[in-house]
Formats: C-alpha cells, structure tokens, sequence
C-alpha cells in the first residue's frame, strides 16, 4: 500500500515487547515515531535501537512515543534487547513490534524487493495525535539513520503547526523561520509582531 504524507496512518492490532498494542489508541493524544529493521541481532539495527533508547527524554520532550518494528518474534526482540542495552549503554524501554508475518510492513509498505523479498528497509514514519503521517524517510538496509535529523524535523513540524511559518533548509531550534507566502502582512503582523526582513515579496524571514 502506497502511503503519502497527510494520509491516515493505517491502524493496527499487534504483539510488541510491551505485549499487545493497538496502534492508535496506543499514539493516544501523543506524536509517533515508527521506524523498522530489516531484522534482530544485526549490527546497524542494534546501534539504531540503541540511539533511539539513548534519545528517551529528548523524544519525550516532543511528546513522541517510539516504536520499532522488526520482522521477528517478541521473544528474539526481548533477547535482542538485552545485546541492545549492553552494547549501546542503554535501557531500551519503547516497544518492539513483533511482525514475523508481515503484516504492518506490508501495510506501511516496508518491504522493497530492489532491497530484500523477506525483510523491512529502514522506513521511518512521524505520525500526528490526529493519527496523520506527516514525514517519511527510508533508507537501505547499509545505511543507518541520522536522529539528529530525526529529532530536528519533528521540531520543523511542530514548529510549522504551531506558529503557522515554514522552515527553511537546515533550519534548527532558535533560527529565523519563513513566513508562508499564502499569509498577507497584514495577518503576518499579528503573527509576527516583532517584523520580518523582506528579502523578496516571495521570502520573508522571522524570529520567533
Ligand atoms: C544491519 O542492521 O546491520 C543490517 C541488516 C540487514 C542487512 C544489512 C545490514
């Protein structure tokens, strides 16, 4: 199944390390961040579980719940968790789910033949409390993902909802931000009462 950015993110009913989770209800009035694993006791994935683990309070401060996803049993992610915890000097405490039977990365389309017929490339999605995905990545199964960039981009988001502006490249905490061109200065007043630089009419730049 194709998924696009605003769609609703498929709903689900499956076993974790945390026992049974019912996705949305789980998310609740939260922000998710879904990420899969081509597999269990494998190098890259267990550094990514254990960067993820590392990052509790900074996702915490977002209110993001993580949640992994690997194609293998709880029982294989609970021992696995154990490499995780004493190899990356962490206490992994989000839940894995367990997708021995493809389920979830069918449904979230995590399974590229070009990589791999039998396990799930590393897909990422940030899903909203409305339960709609709001950011994609994937990369291959060599490649680890960079959570800087993670983290950094829920905040673009948020901040974009938040305080109705958009963010420009490499944008981090503290930065101008971008008034949308949809707003006229007249609304940009009231939601920037500090001013802007107008560069363009096209490119008005603001701190929050
Ligand atoms: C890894 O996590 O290291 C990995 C998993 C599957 C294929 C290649 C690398």
């Amino acid at each position: 199944m194709t998924l696009r950015l605003g769609d609703t993110a498929p709903d689900f009913t499956a076993e974790s390390t945390k026992g049974t989770i019912h996705f949305h209800d789980w998310i609740g009035d939260s922000w998710a961040f879904l990420f899969s694993h081509p597999a269990d006791f494998t190098p890259v994935c267990t550094t990514e579980m254990g960067r993820t683990a590392q990052l509790a309070d900074q996702f915490e401060r977002r209110c993001v719940k993580p949640i992994g996803l690997s194609t293998e049993t709880p029982e294989s992610h609970l021992k696995w968790i154990e490499d995780v915890n004493d190899t990356q000097n962490c206490a992994l405490d989000f839940p894995i789910l367990a997708d021995a039977d493809f389920n979830i990365a069918k449904l979230y389309d995590m399974i590229h033949p070009g990589e791999s017929e039998t396990a799930a490339v590393r897909s990422v999605f940030i899903i909203d409390p409305d339960k709609r995905i709001r950011l994609t990545m994937t990369y291959p199964m060599t490649v680890g993902r960079n959570f800087d960039e993670i983290l950094r981009a829920i905040d673009a988001l948020q901040t974009s909802d938040n305080r109705t502006c958009a963010l420009p490249a490499d944008w981090k905490e503290g930065d101008e931000v971008i008034i949308p061109p949809s707003i006229p200065n007249e609304r940009a007043s009231e939601l920037f009462p500090n001013g802007w630089e107008e560069l363009r009419p096209y490119l008005r730049m603001a701190k929050l």
